[in-house]
């Protein structure tokens, strides 16, 4: 069986298989992350006024808090809200987290949540993920290009406290920068790895910083409350993945050039096993995500006149 060979996987269950199921499962994230995200789109849209005639609403009348924001939930409570005493972060950390996130789009997502759930079993401060940029989607936004960051901070405020950076200490007249201790975490490392040997390390040097930081906390954790935290940190990430990973491995080819499909097919080749597919019919059947300008259009449709030119391509 062909292996994946990229540069950005980590060798282990889901990329040293190379089978069929591991990718299957990647192709049905990204489907279903695109689907909730263009529900999501079409909700929010939904809830905000739409004129009626010829004058189509000025970005001014547009407000993007509204846009954005959840539909009426008519009382229903999200699933990811605790169910159960879940005490604030406590007022005194442990120290600080660092992580960095590698991989593909939905593996750095996930991270991000791993890092958030990480920091709360520790009761440490988490600082920003950082993201892994030259992956695959050759963009150096990096977290604060992807995230509304006051957003993330404040709304995962009653679950841990997050900064920005490791702030530095003052003491007798100096600054001090706190060096975060590197550590690199066993592949799905049980939550018993976080409480024993990093919050070791995290008190003795005030800070670590876990590298890679994909895979790195176990899946399955005998505590909803614990899986409601990543949900929560989940629910508010809008992806609408438009990258060569996702684009290749669909076999979404046909709207490209031909020397852009040639750069595809060879990435397909390379990472991906080999399977025959009818690529005018890709999009057709559905396996494709909406382009930008596809999104643009559809806002447009909705009179949205000028707000597309705010829609990342991806994220
Ligand atoms: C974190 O704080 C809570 C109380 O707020 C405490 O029960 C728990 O043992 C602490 N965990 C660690 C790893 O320090």
């Amino acid at each position: 069986m062909r292996r994946r060979l990229g540069h950005h996987r980590q060798p282990g269950k889901q990329g040293g298989g190379g089978g069929g199921k591991g990718l299957l499962a990647k192709l049905s994230i990204a489907v279903f992350v695109l689907l909730i995200c263009t529900l999501s789109l079409l909700f929010s849209v939904s809830f905000t006024p739409i004129t009626n005639g010829s004058t189509a609403p000025t970005k001014e009348q547009i407000s993007v808090e509204e846009l954005w924001k959840s539909a009426n939930s008519g009382g229903w409570r999200p699933s990811s809200a605790p169910r159960s005493e879940w005490p604030s972060p406590p007022k005194e950390t442990n120290g600080y987290l660092r992580v960095r996130c590698n991989g593909g789009l939905n593996q750095q997502r996930s991270a991000i949540c791993n890092a958030v759930l990480a920091a709360r079993i520790m009761n440490a401060t988490l600082v920003l993920p950082e993201l892994d940029a030259n992956s695959f989607w050759h963009d150096d936004s990096g977290f604060h290009g992807l995230y509304d960051v006051e957003h993330f901070i404040q709304s995962l405020r009653f679950d841990v406290q997050i900064v920005e950076r490791i702030p530095e200490i003052h003491k007798n007249g100096k600054t001090k920068k706190i060096k975060a201790f590197q550590l690199r975490p066993p592949r799905d490392a049980p939550i018993s790895w976080y409480t024993t040997d990093a919050l070791k390390k995290m008190k003795e040097h005030g800070a670590i910083y876990l590298t890679p930081f994909s895979h790195r906390l176990a899946e399955e954790i005998d505590n909803p409350e614990y899986q409601r935290l990543r949900c929560r940190v989940t629910s508010w990430q809008y992806t609408c993945a438009f990258e060569m990973d996702m684009l290749s491995f669909a076999g979404c080819f046909d709207i490209f050039t031909p020397a852009e499909q040639k750069i595809l097919k060879k990435y397909r080749k390379e990472n991906f096993a080999d399977k025959t597919l009818i690529y005018k019919e890709r999009r057709a059947i559905g396996k494709c995500p909406l382009t930008p300008e596809e999104v643009g259009l559809i806002l447009r449709a909705m009179e949205f006149r000028q707000f597309h030119q705010d829609i990342p391509s991806s994220w």
